[in-house]
C-alpha cells in the first residue's frame, strides 16, 4: 500500500519510508552498544508499534526477545487520559530483565507514563523507551524516552502502524490527512 492507494486522503508525508529506515538503523546501531552483553526484552505497544516493531528490531544485531502489550486510555475523543487499562498482558514475567518499551508516538506521554511506572512495580532490572515519533506536548509530562526518532509538530498523524479509525495503518511512511476525511 502507497500513496496511490488512498487517492486524495493524504494530505502530505511528513517522513518518508527512507527517513524512517534510515533513523531506525542508527536507533539499534545505539541500541546495540547501549545494551552490550544484556538480556534485552522488546515490549511492543499494540497496535501501533507493529510496524516499529517489525523494521527495528530487524535493524538490530542484538538478538532480543520481544513481547507485547495491549492498553487503552479511558476517555473520549483523540485526547489520552492518562487512566489506563490493560486490553492485553505481557506473556513473560519480567523480574530481572532489561526492559524496552517499543512506542510508534508519544503525544502528551500520559499513556506511556501509566506504562513505564506499570512496568517499574514488576521488578525488572531496567525499563527504558524508544519511540519513532514524539509531538511536542510530550515535553510536558516528565517521563524518560531514552529513543527519539523524530519529533513532529502537533499535527494528527497516520501511517507507518497509525491510524484514524483503523486505517491507514499499512502505509510505508508517515503523514497527514486532508480535511475531508475527518469530516465524512
Ligand atoms: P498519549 O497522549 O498518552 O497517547 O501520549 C499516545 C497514544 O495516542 C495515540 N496518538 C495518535 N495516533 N496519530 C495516531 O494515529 C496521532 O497523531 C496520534 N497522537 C497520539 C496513539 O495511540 C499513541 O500511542
Ligand atoms: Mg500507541
Amino acid at each position: 500500500m502507497d500513496e496511490n492507494d488512498v487517492g486524495s486522503d493524504l494530505e502530505k508525508v511528513l517522513i518518508t519510508e527512507e527517513q524512517i529506515r534510515t533513523r531506525l538503523a542508527e536507533m539499534a546501531a545505539e541500541v546495540d552498544r547501549d545494551y552490550a552483553g544484556k538480556d534485552l526484552l522488546l515490549v511492543g505497544v499494540l497496535k501501533g508499534a507493529v510496524m516499529v516493531m517489525a523494521d527495528f528490531s530487524r535493524a538490530l544485531r542484538t538478538n532480543a526477545e520481544m513481547d507485547w502489550m495491549a492498553v487503552s486510555s479511558y476517555g473520549s475523543g483523540t485526547k489520552s487520559s492518562g487512566v489506563v487499562r490493560i486490553l492485553k498482558d505481557l506473556d513473560k514475567d519480567i523480574t530481572d530483565r532489561d526492559v524496552l518499551v517499543v512506542e510508534d508516538i508519544i503525544d502528551s506521554g500520559l499513556t506511556l507514563s501509566w506504562l513505564k511506572a506499570n512496568l517499574s512495580s514488576r521488578g525488572p532490572a531496567s525499563v527504558q523507551v524508544l519511540t519513532l515519533l514524539r509531538k511536542p506536548d510530550a515535553a510536558k509530562v516528565d517521563v524518560d524516552v531514552r529513543y527519539v526518532g523524530f519529533d513532529i509538530p502537533n499535527e494528527f498523524v497516520v501511517g507507518y502502524g497509525l491510524d484514524f479509525a483503523e486505517k491507514y495503518r499499512a502505509l510505508p511512511f508517515v503523514g497527514t490527512l486532508a480535511p475531508h476525511v475527518y469530516s465524512s
